[in-house]
Order: C-alpha cells, then sequence, then structure tokens
C-alpha cells in the first residue's frame, strides 16, 4: 500500500532507467545498515514447507522468483533476498562487460497495461567484477546466475559465442545454485542456439566444465512443436541440464495485445506477455521429458491466482521482474499468501502437487 500510494508515484516521476539504477543502488545502501535488512525480512516474512519446490536437484522454498533484468551487477541482492522470493537471479552477464544498447530510451513504463518495454541490450559489468560480489552474497535462496554473449552490437561467429559463454560459466560455476543461458544473443535477430547442431556445441562446451551446476536453457516464449523438440531432444543428452526457463519475446513488435507497443521494437513485459506465456508454457508441457526437464514459467505474472495458473500448467517455478517495478517489494509475499489461499481452497496438499495438474 505505501509502496503503491507514496513510493511508485515518486519514482514514476523519474526516468524509467534513473529510476531502476537508483533503486538498486539505494537498495544495496541499505542492505549494509543489518538493522534495515532484518526488520524489512521480518515483515515480509512468511514461509511454509507447502510452498517448497524440490527440483533439478535444489530446494526452493517457495515458487516465486526474481528474474534476470532486475540486478544485473548484483549491486543489490542481500536486500532483494531479503523479500521473500524463492530464488534470486542476477545478470543477464556476459563474459566481457558491456554498456548495452546505444539507442535510448532503454526502458520505458506502459502502466496502462502493466508493463514495460525493454531494450536495454543486456549492459553489465563483465563476470569477472560480477563474480566477486558474488562472493561476498550470503544467499538465503538458490541464487541463479544467467549469462549471456557480450554485446559489442556486431555478430559474432557461432564458435566465438560458444567460448565466451563457456568462459564465463567457467567463473559462474563455483558461485551459483544454478546457471540460466540465455539463448537470445544480443548481437543477432535470432541468435545462433536456434540450430540445434549449434546449441548441441554450446552445451558440450559447457559440460567440458565438468563440474556444472543445474543449469536452465532461457529461450523465448514459443508453441512452435518442432523448435521444442529439437531444442529439448538436445538438451536432454547432457544431464546438467535441467530445464527450460521461458523469456519474452526479443526485439520484434508485439502483436497480440499491446496497441501501445505495436510500433516499437524492444521486449515487451509484464501484462500484454501472459497469455502467449502460458501457451507456450502448456506447449512446452506438453512435449518435455518431465522426468529429466523443469519448466521455469515468466510473462505478466503479478498475482497468487496467475503463479497458480502458471503453475498448474507446468511451471515448477515462476519468475517476474515487472510486478515488483508495479506492486512493489511485498509481491512476493502477497503473492505467496494468495497461492496458500488457493491450495487451501482446493485441497491441495501443498504446491508441488498442482504443478501440471490441469494438463494430466
Ligand atoms: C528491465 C528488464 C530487464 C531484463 N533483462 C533481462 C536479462 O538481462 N536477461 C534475461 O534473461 N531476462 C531479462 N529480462 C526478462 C525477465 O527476466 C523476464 O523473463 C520477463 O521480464 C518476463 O517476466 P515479467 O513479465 O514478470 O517481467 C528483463 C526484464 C526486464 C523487465
Amino acid at each position: 500500500m505505501i509502496y503503491e500510494h507514496a513510493i511508485r508515484p515518486m519514482l514514476f516521476n523519474l526516468p524509467p532507467e534513473a529510476a531502476h539504477s537508483g533503486t538498486l543502488r539505494i537498495a544495496g545502501a541499505l542492505a549494509r545498515v543489518g538493522l534495515i535488512g532484518n526488520t524489512i525480512e521480518r515483515i515480509l516474512k512468511l514461509e511454509d514447507e507447502r510452498l517448497a519446490i524440490s527440483s533439478a536437484g535444489l530446494k526452493f522454498p517457495n515458487p516465486i522468483g526474481l528474474g534476470a533484468g532486475m540486478d544485473k551487477n548484483a549491486i543489490a541482492l542481500d536486500l532483494l533476498g531479503q523479500l521473500g522470493f524463492g530464488s534470486l537471479e542476477v545478470g543477464s552477464i556476459s563474459s566481457n562487460p558491456s554498456g548495452g544498447n546505444r539507442s535510448t530510451p532503454r526502458l520505458q513504463r506502459v502502466p496502462q497495461e502493466q508493463s514495460l518495454l525493454v531494450n536495454y541490450g543486456v549492459p553489465n559489468d563483465g563476470i569477472k567484477v560480477i563474480a566477486e560480489r558474488l562472493r561476498r552474497y550470503h544467499a538465503c535462496a538458490p541464487l541463479g546466475v544467467s549469462l549471456v554473449e557480450t554485446n559489442t552490437g556486431v555478430q559474432n561467429t557461432t564458435s566465438a559465442v560458444i567460448e565466451e559463454l563457456q568462459k564465463a560459466a567457467l567463473v559462474a560455476a563455483p558461485l551459483a545454485d544454478y546457471l540460466t543461458i540465455n539463448l537470445q544473443c544480443p548481437n543477432s535477430i535470432s541468435g545462433p542456439f536456434a540450430k540445434a547442431s549449434n546449441l548441441r556445441a554450446l552445451l558440450r562446451a559447457l559440460a567440458d566444465i565438468g563440474d556444472m551446476p543445474p543449469t536452465f536453457l532461457k529461450t523465448a516464449a514459443t508453441t512452435d512443436e518442432r523448435l521444442i523438440d529439437e531444442l529439448t531432444g538436445t538438451a536432454c543428452d547432457f544431464p546438467f541440464v535441467r530445464g527450460i526457463a521461458l523469456s519474452v519475446i526479443i526485439r520484434r513488435p508485439f502483436a497480440t495485445t499491446g496497441k501501445h507497443h505495436s510500433s516499437t521494437t524492444g521486449s515487451v513485459t509484464g501484462g500484454p506477455l501472459r497469455t502467449l506465456a502460458l501457451e507456450s508454457l502448456r506447449a512446452w508441457y506438453r512435449r518435455i521429458d518431465r522426468q529429466r526437464l523443469m519448466l521455469i514459467g515468466a510473462g505478466g505474472v503479478s498475482t497468487g491466482a496467475q503463479a497458480y495458473e502458471f503453475i498448474q500448467n507446468g511451471a515448477s517455478l515462476i519468475q517476474l521482474v515487472t510486478a515488483l517495478v508495479y506492486r512493489g517489494p511485498a509481491v512476493a509475499r502477497r503473492i505467496k499468501s494468495e497461492l496458500l489461499a488457493a491450495i487451501e481452497r482446493d485441497g491441495v496438499a501443498n504446491i508441488q502437487e498442482a504443478i501440471g495438474c490441469v494438463m494430466v
């Protein structure tokens, strides 16, 4: 309430990118004052064993994760970790530092649709610098590190992209509970990994690292069965790959709803993405090997009812970013409490039991 009536109007008076980076800097500073972080954690605390998810060899205290893109450089992880998310994903991080896209604005709000238009182009400080911050972080939920090709604005050869991702994974692997490989490369529209042979070469290079944590492949939301079969077929040959994370559609005008987005490039997040995200989730859940791979759903989840629908349609975990901007720091707590009410209403023993329950 305080967020929606007092803090959000203040933040929304600032240009979106300045509000995003400023909030993270303040959150980073506040976390150093232990008392503040602990008070926030106490106010937002809602732990319940019925919300826990065990999957991919990891135990998540609840299925509501913070997605990549909120804290690209791991500068505010300690405070973000106190907001009650069941997992936190930093990044996307590249092997080399990158300033991201040059054209501005790189972030726009569309409050009418509870949506953001993102055209950052994965700016980040690079894996070496960020690794130092990760070493100092005390995790209270599984920590994911999202890796991506460095944005140089110039299309790279596939072998160079693979070499880069391997280098980044080598540094990140010992510091992360899980890795996410962002297959949407910033320097090309479709990315080299839409082709199965390229994806296989990438996964072989990552397997060569040896001690890989559970790894998820993040790919654009699609319902294309051929793409789904190719990707999951390849992924299943590599035991360290434990799941698929479904993402936004990159650099394409958004064609389903979103009249406010129709003529703009960049990724649309939040509300307008939800229908497509859910359709894609259902298409993947129908076709994946559920013993081998889990699904992470994302796209416009901001309430317990929406999270429950994603879970019932096959998501083991949910990631959100946009809802944190619109609903504020209590969003995970609110969703968790609504999820508990939903399973009590339906007589379901725990949230894990609800995964894919409408899909059988
Ligand atoms: C500002 C912003 C930056 C993002 N940056 C990344 C990124 O660097 N890497 C990535 O894999 N996803 C990124 N995403 C996508 C989110 O992780 C998430 O998949 C997507 O926004 C859909 O969820 P939402 O509708 O809850 O935001 C970003 C999203 C936003 C809003």
